[in-house]
């Protein structure tokens, strides 16, 4: 039996696959983040930020996850989106995905990186506190009336 191919690669408008890409990944975050209200989101429009970045992850050439970044100063980070497809959960990629954008941002000389999380993603919480991430802030009403979100920060001295 063929051994199975995961690729982490960072996203770069010169890859002859890069509309594809922002189409699967847009595609499964939609999916993914179906029960929010939140307005549509342009991956294209955001990726042209250089303060953006997106890791994206195929198994045997399938799209099955990501994360995307921002560096909105010297400092911080923040990171913005994070998915894996649900047949590929629990296989240890959410993590590599999680780490390797905050080993782009320790490159960077970043110092903290933080996220928002709804409380109820257990998965999610679960695993930034594996990592290390630590809860700075509750907001009410966060994403919708009775959705809300836990900020939460890791410092890079810590990892
Ligand atoms: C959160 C998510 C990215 C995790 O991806 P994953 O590939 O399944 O996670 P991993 O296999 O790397 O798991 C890493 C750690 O996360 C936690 N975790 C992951 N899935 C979990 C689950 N179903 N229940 C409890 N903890 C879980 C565990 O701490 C796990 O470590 P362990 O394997 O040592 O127990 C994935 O569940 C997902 O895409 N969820 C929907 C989108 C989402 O919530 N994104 C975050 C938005 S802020």
């Amino acid at each position: 039996m063929a051994a199975t191919s995961i690729v982490l690669t960072e996203f770069h408008r010169k890859s002859t696959s890069w509309v594809k890409v922002l189409e699967e990944i847009s595609s499964l975050e939609n999916k993914t983040f179906s029960e929010y209200q939140l307005p549509p989101r342009s991956f294209d429009d955001e990726l042209k930020d250089k303060n953006n970045a997106l890791i994206y992850l195929e198994i045997d050439g399938d799209l099955a996850g990501y994360v995307i970044y921002s560096c909105s100063s010297s400092l911080s980070a923040v990171i913005t989106g994070l998915a894996v497809k649900e047949n590929y959960r629990r296989r240890g990629h959410g993590e590599a995905l999680l780490k390797a954008a905050i080993e782009k941002c320790r490159s960077k000389c970043i110092h903290r990186v933080s996220l928002h999380v709804d409380p109820l993603r257990t998965p999610a919480m679960n695993l930034y506190k594996k990592l290390g991430f630590q809860i700075d802030t509750f907001f009410k009403g966060f994403y919708s009336s009775d959705q809300d979100a836990y900020r939460m920060y890791f410092d890079l001295n810590e990892m």
